[in-house]
């Protein structure tokens, strides 16, 4: 405990307020930087784990015994093999056997490989609210995570200086994140250091899911923004159009684009909403949380006007509001619940997103539900946690499929 010593070595027998809060914020920070490398070190580099046969056939509905026949054939990727001799199979194989199966049955194509096709629009969707705690980059997560093992092609954006969702994806914003390498690179108003958005799109290690990571450099476009707006000193597109027209970019590349905003309605979440097709509001369903949310509906469509005014359309296809952290037990948790549905109707999403420890440990580790192994986190606590997240991101899905004209 160096950290506790140094930190004690500077108290004085008359401790002032001012040298009280410092010592106090030096003693937890130090704190918690241990237990965060504990948790996941600097150098962790993260992998994806493989999936067993009877997971590859429920996520590409191949059946086990084709797959088996498979791979004894020598057709199509060769798993690797488990101590038990038990099959395994990487993401990106298993994205192979998709693009097989949809070449071999062109018309039953859809049902292996659901990206999207000729007239279907990519989606661009914003998790918001600027309540932080809202369980907003959980949500993102644990939706690329999904889409990505369903076989769509995500692109997660990470407007949030404080960059959770960079550091869930291995980018750690301190260390692996440099200068003119976040979103702000690509919307930056000086043409000199001005980057197309391609390059700085960044491979994850999970397959289908490219990254744009952040740090605080972002906060740089809150600051830029209103110098520029006063001096109208750029004649190029205005603030809220530049994600937009960064994204229209690379639009060939993916099939959904999930931007995870700050908790704040500056101009990068207004940039946000204006690019995306469609809006997830995450909401816990607390009194004060709620009240805080109204504050940012307020605000929110008093922005929107602003942007209608200056000739900006919003389109979205959809927008709903999903509870997070829900407790079904907890009585106050369920009349805010049902307020909400009372209020707002079927704009609030059918399933909720379940508070569940084993959501929060993965958090720690820095992996969504779907990057544990069963027997990582008590079973049933995994399994139940996982059926709610499933439901959530299906009817998300379901959305999505709906704005492309599909079903
Ligand atoms: N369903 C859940 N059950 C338990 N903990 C959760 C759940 N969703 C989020 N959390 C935890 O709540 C905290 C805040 O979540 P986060 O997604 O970072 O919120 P935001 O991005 O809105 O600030 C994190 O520690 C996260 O692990
Ligand atoms: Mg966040």
């Amino acid at each position: 405990m160096a950290i506790a010593r140094q930190a004690e070595a500077v108290v004085t027998s008359k401790e002032d307020a001012g040298s009280k809060i410092t010592r106090h914020a030096t003693l937890l920070s130090g704190q918690l930087q241990q237990l965060r490398t504990r948790m996941y070190p600097p150098t962790a580099e993260k992998s994806l784990r493989h999936f067993l046969t009877n997971e590859v056939s429920k996520l590409t509905s191949i059946p086990d015994s084709t797959l088996k026949l498979m791979s004894s054939e020598g057709r199509g990727p060769i798993p690797g093999r488990l101590e038990n001799n038990h099959r395994v199979y990487t993401l990106a194989q298993i994205n192979e056997l998709r693009e097989m199966f949809a070449a071999q049955k062109p018309g039953d194509a859809l049902r292996f490989l659901p990206r999207r096709r000729g007239g279907e629009h990519l989606q661009v969707l914003a998790i918001a609210n600027f309540k932080g705690g809202s369980a907003k980059t959980t949500t993102c997560v644990h939706l690329a995570h999904y889409l990505a093992l369903q076989g769509y092609r995500v692109l997660a954006l990470d407007l949030d200086p404080q960059a959770s969702l960079s550091a869930m994806f291995g980018a750690q914003p301190e260390v692996d994140v440099g200068a003119n390498e976040t979103i702000y690179a690509a919307l930056r108003y000086d043409d000199a250091d001005r980057r197309p958005i391609r390059d700085i799109i960044r491979k994850t290690y999970f397959d289908g899911i490219d990254l744009i990571p952040s740090n605080l450099e972002v906060m740089e476009y809150e600051h830029e923004t209103p110098r520029v707006l006063a001096n109208k000193s750029s004649d190029g597109a205005i603030f809220f159009e530049r994600l937009k027209l960064a994204l229209a970019e690379v639009e060939q590349d993916y099939d959904i684009v999930i931007l995870d905003t700050p908790p704040s309605l500056g101009f990068l979440t207004l940039s946000a909403i204006y690019a995306a097709t469609s809006m997830i509001i995450t909401v816990h369903p607390a009194m004060l949380d709620v009240a805080s949310m109204s504050q940012f509906l307020l605000m929110m469509g008093d922005l929107i006007s602003v942007l209608n005014e200056n000739g900006a359309q919003l389109d979205q296809d959809f927008i709903r509001y999903l509870i997070t952290r829900h407790d079904p037990n907890d009585a106050p948790q369920s009349q805010v619940v049902a307020m909400l549905r009372h209020l707002f109707g079927s704009d609030v999403l059918l399933p909720t997103a379940i508070e569940s420890t084993a959501v929060e440990a993965a958090g720690l580790a820095k992996k969504s539900l779907y990057e544990l192994e069963m027997g990582q986190i008590g079973r049933d606590t995994h399994k139940r946690a996982r059926e709610a997240v499933d439901a959530v991101n299906e009817g998300v899905i379901r959305l999505i499929n709906a704005s492309w004209g599909r079903e």
